[in-house]
């Protein structure tokens, strides 16, 4: 039942998201790296709960990037909370920012199940879980449409 909610809720803001969606973004220069030092603060006390740890490279120095701050929030949310959620426990969370010329680079590493090639093409598809048994023995933790959508996002700021 609260699985259903939520699928509808993320289905919705997909909606939001799809082509001519970039019209609705809204656009402001924002420094990545103080966004990112938010974000890790209220991220880091959930990892070591969760026996994770995390190590976060960034540079110290801002990186300015024009983006929709609550859409990117949501892009790199939903990267961390898979990051939570599918990582080996205990295990460790690598989180990169970076800017070469005209491009700002995101990423997040974490130790979890082997996934197969084909597997990796469909990772980004709506709906779409690499393992389906782990959903079923604990309670689907999510819709399978976080990576879609972070995708969507990211597309939408040209990336
Ligand atoms: N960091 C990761 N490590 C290992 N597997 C991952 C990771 N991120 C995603 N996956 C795999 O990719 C699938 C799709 O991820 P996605 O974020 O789209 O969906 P979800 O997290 O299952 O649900 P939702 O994001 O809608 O709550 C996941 O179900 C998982 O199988
Ligand atoms: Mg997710």
């Amino acid at each position: 039942m609260y699985a259903d909610q939520s699928a509808k809720v993320k289905i919705k803001k997909y909606q939001e998201l799809s082509p001519d969606a970039k019209a609705n973004l809204s656009f402001t220069k924002i420094d990545l790296s103080n966004l990112l030092e938010q974000i890790m603060n209220e991220f880091e006390p959930i990892a070591q709960e969760n026996l994770l740890t995390v190590r976060t490279i960034r540079d110290q120095t801002p990186i300015y990037g024009y983006i929709d701050t609550e859409k990117m929030v949501c892009a790199i949310d939903n990267l961390l909370m898979n990051a939570l959620k599918f990582s080996m426990k205990p295990g460790e969370i690598t989180v990169r920012l970076s800017a070469e010329e005209q491009h700002i680079y995101f990423a997040v590493e974490n130790m979890g199940k082997p996934i197969s090639d084909e597997q990796e093409k469909l990772l980004f598809e709506r709906f779409y879980k690499a393992d389906l048994s782990r959903n079923e023995h604990h309670g689907s933790p999510g819709a399978g449409m976080g990576l879609s959508i972070a995708k969507n996002i990211v597309d939408l700021h040209g990336g």
